[in-house]
């Protein structure tokens, strides 16, 4: 387990409170309030939820809030809803209609503001695009796209019509896009001819066709042109987005599904070689990014949100499209990197656009703190008055850097702890009254029954390590792994009896009841943020031809919080050199994408085995964490692969 926060003595931390200007203004002002609805909540969770699911517009109500038959959830049975009615037209009727509900920044300094009244007539009018393309209710979509509006146009489209959208992350490469189709039955593409990146023009569309060579189930791909760059079109197949929106009307009514409608599908590493499809339904998942954006981003009619989050990952969908959308509010979206043209470009449109709210990740502050105080300095960041922080455990230095910077010191972060599968962030402070202690994620959300159990089940004492689960339903949570309900009810529901969803991640709690979260508990690294399974990246390197066998590890990584570090037997007519070293890492990232190119890739003789033939990843990580292997080896088939290992390793 690679941890963040070593320490054991928490309660020594600084703590910092929230400023009573901030708290007088909250939702939740005070921790006596926070305690009080928290109470409420576990008491009587059906109620809390019932309350905030009411906010939203349904075309039918509900007759029963949950119906629970452990591992499965249904919530709000009997009600109809339409996602994208909640996000977009209930607010391009009514006052919010001229209201920017996106402000969008492309990497070249591009501009557009789409109001809610606009966005209303692009959804429309893509939504159209689907049905005469044949996309019907339930129906999958690959989303392989930039960052740019028609992203998340695209996705409500899907949300609109009760297909489904599996949106494939644009740094994936062709083989990921085609295992994902393949698992998701995926007819219809969206994808663009390329996005803007670090000045240069990414291609995208090669890239899916390069997947679909593989692969004849896809019958139409429907290309935005964003960068102009050259791009062969397949005349049977391939259509351009604007030819499509332009021959159908603006006009189209959102008809209701029923609340466990499945709205999206997102694929994520897990401790197997296939990656999962997280399925997510509808009524549920929206009550969850809906109220916690409400109570733990806070947010109001006169804020202006910014995540900077892709729309690829979990948090790009819950806090980008869904949760911000459903609360009516302003939000910036970017397409490019935070370094172009320097890294002052985050704080430079943090000033133009007046970003109250700031959503990002700790590897990118760490990667701020590096590039100098001078970016920030050089900004009025004044309008700023909350953060959030997301994907990893955020360490002191990189909270207390963001606090002061960022924040000038006044603003509250939110350090949210969640999961795709969770759907929602799970355990986060409430701004107006929780008090921080940096590298805590602090306390439940409403409504959460979150623990820490040993491995016999026992609730762990303060200061203990142990499994961080959740022992009652959520609305949000993931309903199934997409077509395989059975590694659905193993992976998450097996640890223990009772329906107890058991996250995958080790954890403790301090004598306040904070929880600290150490790291994953499985074979998946948290590098960047992104989840990535050693599996995944063991079975890319041996589909190499040179590439007997491979193991993966993690170590930790000042930047990237853990960094890739792979361990490679060549087949017997390969030698080692530089030059296959380069072309194994490549290798990884034309498989899986460039995320997950190993950082170290060491050549062994041979990987340390235990007699039954498991590769002992302990003494891999120990290795690579500190240089030497002094655990326990008594199980090992044949020592001597330990000096040949700690050779390769200081080459
Ligand atoms: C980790 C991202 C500590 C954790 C939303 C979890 C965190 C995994 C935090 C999920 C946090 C996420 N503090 N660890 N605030 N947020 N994690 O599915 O290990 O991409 O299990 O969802 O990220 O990653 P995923």
């Amino acid at each position: 387990m690679s941890s963040q926060n070593p320490s054991l003595n928490h309660d020594k931390d600084t703590v910092h409170k929230p400023s009573k200007e901030f708290s007088s203004k909250a939702r939740i002002s005070s921790m006596g309030a926070y305690r009080k609805l928290y109470k409420e909540s576990i008491e009587k969770p059906n109620k809390f939820w019932a309350r905030e699911a009411k906010e939203l517009v349904w075309q039918k109500p509900w007759e029963k809030v949950l119906t629970w038959k452990a591992p499965h959830a249904k919530w709000f049975d009997g009600g109809k809803l339409n996602v994208c009615e909640n996000c977009v037209d209930r607010h391009a009727a009514g006052p919010r209609k001229n209201k920017a509900a996106i402000i969008w920044e492309g990497e070249p300094g591009d501009k557009r503001v789409i109001t809610y009244g606009q966005l209303q007539k692009d959804v429309c009018r893509f939504a159209n695009v689907l049905l005469k393309n044949g996309v019907k209710a339930k129906d999958c979509v690959l989303i392989y796209m930039p960052m740019v509006p028609e992203a998340a146009i695209a996705m409500l489209a899907c949300a609109r019509i009760g297909a489904v959208h599996n949106v494939v992350f644009g740094g994936f490469a062709a083989e990921a896009i085609a295992d994902r189709l393949e698992d998701s039955g995926a007819k219809v593409i969206v994808t663009a001819d390329g996005g803007w990146r670090r000045g240069k023009v990414v291609a995208l569309k090669p890239v899916v066709d390069e997947a679909l060579t593989k692969s004849s189930q896809v019958t139409r791909v429907i290309v935005l042109n964003r960068c102009n760059n050259s791009i062969a079109m397949e005349p049977t197949r391939d259509v351009w987005w604007h030819d499509e929106v332009g021959t159908v009307s603006s006009k189209h009514i959102a008809k209701g599904f029923d609340s466990e409608h499945p709205l999206f599908v997102l694929y994520t590493s897990g401790s197997t070689g296939k990656p999962k499809g997280i399925l997510h339904t509808s009524g549920g998942y929206l009550t969850g990014t809906y109220s916690t954006c409400k109570y733990i981003f806070d947010m109001r009619d006169e804020d202006v949100f910014w995540c900077t989050a892709d729309v690829g990952w979990i948090t790009g969908h819950s806090y980008i499209v869904y949760g911000p959308l459903a609360n009516g509010v302003t939000q910036v979206m970017y397409e490019g990197a935070p370094n172009f043209p320097d890294f002052g470009r985050f704080w430079k449109m943090v000033e133009e656009y007046g970003v109250t709210i700031f959503y990002t990740a700790p590897t990118a502050i760490r990667a701020f703190i590096k590039a100098g105080n001078p970016f920030p300095e050089a900004h009025d960041l004044s309008s700023l008055r909350l953060l959030g922080s997301v994907g990893e455990p955020i360490n002191p230095e990189a909270w207390n850097w963001y606090h002061k910077y960022i924040g000038g010191g006044k603003c509250p972060i939110v350090d949210t702890w969640w999961q795709t599968e969770t759907g929602a962030i799970l355990i986060s402070p409430i701004p107006g009254a929780t008090p921080c202690k940096p590298g805590t994620a602090t306390l439940p959300f409403f409504g959460i029954d979150a623990a820490i159990l040993d491995d016999a089940g026992k609730e762990c004492k303060a200061g203990e390590d142990g499994r961080l689960v959740i022992r009652k339903p959520w609305p949000s949570m993931i309903r199934s792994i997409y077509g395989d309900k059975e590694r659905f009810k193993k992976t998450y529901w097996s640890d223990y009896a009772g329906g107890i969803y058991s996250a995958g991640d080790g954890a403790r709690r301090d004598k306040d009841g904070n929880f600290w979260i150490i790291g994953r508990l499985d074979d998946v690294l948290n590098v960047s943020g992104h989840r990535l399974g050693t599996a995944e990246i063991e079975s890319a390197l041996v589909s190499h031809p040179a590439v007997a066998e491979a193991a993966v590890v993690g170590r930790p990584d000042d930047m990237k919080g853990q960094a890739v570090a792979a361990f490679v037997t060549l087949k017997e007519e390969f030698v080692e050199s530089e030059n296959l070293r380069d072309e194994l890492r490549n290798h990884v990232g034309k498989v899986i994408g460039a995320i997950a190119k190993p950082d170290d890739l060491h050549f062994a003789v041979g990987l340390p085995k235990t007699r039954s033939g498991k590769i002992m990843r302990r003494l891999l990580k120990e290795l690579v964490c500190t240089g030497r292997i002094s655990g326990n080896i008594t199980t090992l088939e044949d020592g001597s692969v330990i000096d040949s290992l700690l050779r390769s390793i200081k080459r």
